[in-house]
């Protein structure tokens, strides 16, 4: 990895692997986080943008920007994860909730407005349903030219998706969303899928030497993490949106196929991802797993296991 520094927007539906991804954009020196947009996604919008809240002030990172957003889907209406986060979103955990101010404009405005402030310069990081940015598409059409990048951690593409068969959590909320996302006409898109994002856990022995822990990053992944092992008895975390965040600062963490992605929105089929022909998309295929643990253990300085 090379010194470059990228300067990131983190749309999130913060969830335990969004806080994860939140850690390492926070700690990373090779991501600057401009802003964190938020939306209805594993758990509603009140509690995703409450838990950035937290996350971001467990960290630290009081100034960076959070940007409510979408409070539902475009079409459908809202189907939550919290029997996997919790029911709020973040394990249950009881983090300290903090009351600063949110950003004045909403989610999709703001990327839309930092996108025209820095042309050429933003990568967008989507780890969440995509009806923030589908909005954000409909408001400003020109965004795919006024962004450096697109980073999706969505869909499943050689592997089963993890709500059907056929669907990723993400796009399986807001398929109409991800549809409109993947046609528009992005220079860089990637597509973090299952196919890689399930090859990177958080282990039960990483977790356990986290329990002293008593501030930053290893004590949050100690508290946040505690009821998918001890509860849910869970043998690892998939470490989903944080591999999507590093994708962003490191794409040779990935290998990937060029496609066009199309996004089914109805019956079965409703959320599932498919490569149809050659196109501007890349699919990640592969992952340097190791590689990425290493860099993720080492940039939240959680103790060896
Ligand atoms: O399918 C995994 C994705 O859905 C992750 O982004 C997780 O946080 C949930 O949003
Ligand atoms: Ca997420």
């Amino acid at each position: 990895m090379d010194g470059r520094v990228v300067p990131v927007i983190l749309d999130v539906d913060t969830g335990i692997d969004d806080a994860l991804a939140l850690a390492l954009a926070v700690a990373s020196p090779h991501v600057e986080l401009v802003a964190v947009t938020t939306l209805a996604g594993n758990v509603d919008v009140e509690r995703t943008t409450a838990n950035t809240l937290a996350v971001l002030d467990w960290l630290g990172a009081t100034d960076v920007p959070i940007h409510r957003g979408a409070s539902r889907p475009l079409v459908r209406s809202h189907q939550d994860a919290a029997f996997v986060h919790g029911t709020d979103g973040l394990g249950n955990a009881g983090l300290p909730s903090r009351a600063r101010a949110l950003g004045a404009d909403r989610g999709p405005a703001a990327m839309v407005r930092l996108a025209n402030q820095r042309p050429g310069e933003l990568t967008l990081v989507c780890v969440g349903p995509l009806t923030n940015l589908a909005i954000a598409l409909n408001v400003e059409p020109r965004l795919p030219e006024l962004v450096a990048g697109l980073v999706v951690m969505g869909g499943a593409f050689s592997v089963p998706g993890n709500v059907t068969p056929a669907a990723e959590f993400n796009i399986y909320v807001d398929p109409e969303a991800a549809a409109q996302v993947f046609a528009a006409p992005f220079k860089r898109l990637t597509a973090v899928g299952l196919d890689v994002t399930q090859r990177v856990v958080l282990s039960r022995a990483i977790w356990q030497a986290t329990a002293h822990a008593e501030q930053g990053a290893a004590a949050l992944v100690s508290r946040i993490c505690r009821r998918s092992f001890v509860e849910r008895d869970l043998d690892g975390v998939q470490l989903h949106d944080p591999l999507a965040l590093a994708v962003a600062s490191d794409p040779t963490l990935v290998g990937c196929r060029e496609s066009h992605v199309s996004v089914a929105a109805t019956g079965e089929e409703r959320g599932r991802t498919r490569e149809v022909g050659s196109g501007s998309a890349t699919v990640a295929a592969t992952v340097d797993a190791e590689r990425f643990m290493r860099l993720f253990t080492a940039a939240l300085a959680l103790p060896d296991a």
